[in-house]
């Protein structure tokens, strides 16, 4: 594994030209593959579903790392996991108290579990459950459309997340990232990026993902 996990997010990809935007970060050299669905509940945006996932795994060697924006998260594991799902990442503000159980159901599936916080969300409220977990997501936007500005005071969660986590903890972040709110994320000690505007919008994307790392 290379030190930072780079995760291009197709929502700022073409979607009538969906398989030749995942070729040209998959040429580019990205590790993962960020797909953000979304419910339009628990975000206002509606995105995508299992039988796109399934249609992706069918065209790309990335691994699917899929970002839940859902409520009742619960109810679609299964369906991505059979879809393809590498990492299944839900939110904890849409699970509460079943988080641990979802972060369980995900891991019996052979798949990485991963727990997201919103922006108004703090890292102390899943200290408990955090080492059950194989990745964070930080949110440095709020959750539901690409394109928007990095929120600075949210990477300050880093820190605490990766002092309470195991040693192999993917802290993972989205929202706003480009080459100079990268370093400031992995400085604090991210080691897993989504970019989705910066990457897709830029001329040369192979460049691009490079200097994320
Ligand atoms: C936002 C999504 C992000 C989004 C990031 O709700 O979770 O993954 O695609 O887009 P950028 O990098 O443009 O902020
Ligand atoms: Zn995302």
């Amino acid at each position: 594994m290379k030190n930072i996990i780079i995760s291009p997010s197709i929502l700022s990809a073409d979607f009538a030209n969906l398989e030749k935007d995942i070729k040209l970060v998959e040429d580019a050299g990205a590790d993962w593959l960020h797909i953000d669905v979304m419910d339009g509940h628990f975000v206002p945006n509606i995105t995508i579903g299992v039988p796109v996932v399934k249609s992706i795994k069918q065209i790309t060697q990335l691994p699917l790392d899929i970002h839940l924006m859902i409520e009742n998260p619960e109810k679609y594991i299964q369906p991505f996991a059979e879809a393809g799902a590498d990492i299944i990442t839900f939110h904890y503000e849409a699970a509460l108290d079943r988080s641990l159980d979802i972060i369980k159901q995900i891991q019996a599936l052979d798949v990485k579990a991963g727990i997201s916080i919103k922006p108004k969300t703090q890292p102390e409220v899943i200290k408990d459950i955090l080492n059950y977990a194989d990745m964070v997501l930080v949110m440095t936007v709020e959750p539901g459309f690409g394109g928007q500005k990095f929120m600075s005071d949210c990477a300050d969660k880093i820190p605490y997340i990766k002092e309470n986590s195991h040693d192999n903890m993917i802290i993972q972040v989205d929202g706003g990232i480009n080459a100079d709110t990268a370093k400031i994320c992995v400085s604090k000690g991210a080691n897993s990026l989504v970019a989705g505007n910066y990457i897709y919008k830029s001329n040369d994307i192979k460049a691009a993902v490079e200097s994320l790392r």
